[in-house]
C-alpha cells in the first residue's frame, strides 16, 4: 500500500497489528480497531469473544473504552481491520456517535485495501443524542 497520507497510514498499520490479539475462538472473525483521538494519540482495540456469546465486545467499542478511561473523548478518526473490509455494527455506531458524532470512519481489509472511507454521522443517520 502507497497512502499519502501519514496519519492514516499510521492507523491502519495499528489496526492491522491488533488484530492478531483478537479473541475469536467462535466466530475466527478477527477485529482490530484504531481510534485516533484529536491530539494524535491511537488506542487500539480487538473483539474479545466469550463463551456467552452476548458478553462478546467488539473491537471499535475496547478501543473506545480504553480512550475514555484514560480520560480521552475526542476523536478524528477509527480505523477497522478485518479480513474483507466489514464495516461497524450499530452498538459501535451509537456508542461512538456519543463522543465524535462526525468522525472519519475508515475500514480495511487483510490486503489494505479501504472498503469504506466515510464519517460517522453518514453510518448512523439521527444516531440518539439526547435523553428526554
Ligand atoms: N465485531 C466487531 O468486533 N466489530 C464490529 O463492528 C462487528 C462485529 C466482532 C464481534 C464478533 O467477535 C465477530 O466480530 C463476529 O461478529
Amino acid at each position: 500500500m502507497n497512502n499519502p497520507d501519514p496519519k492514516l497510514q499510521n492507523a491502519i498499520e495499528k489496526a492491522q497489528q491488533v488484530t492478531e490479539n483478537a479473541y475469536v475462538p467462535y466466530s475466527n472473525y478477527a477485529v482490530g480497531a484504531a481510534l485516533v483521538s484529536t491530539d494524535g494519540t491511537i488506542f487500539t482495540g480487538c473483539n474479545v469473544e466469550n463463551a456467552s456469546f452476548p458478553a462478546t465486545i467488539c473491537a471499535e467499542r475496547a478501543a473506545l473504552v480504553k480512550a475514555i478511561s484514560e480520560g480521552v473523548r475526542e476523536f478524528d478518526l477509527i480505523v477497522v481491520a478485518t479480513r474483507d473490509g466489514g464495516s461497524p455494527c450499530g452498538i459501535c455506531r451509537q456508542m461512538l456517535y456519543e463522543f465524535a458524532p462526525t468522525m472519519r470512519v475508515v475500514t480495511v481489509d487483510a490486503q489494505n485495501e479501504i472498503h469504506l472511507d466515510t464519517t460517522l454521522d453518514k453510518l448512523l443517520p439521527h444516531g440518539f443524542d439526547s435523553l428526554p
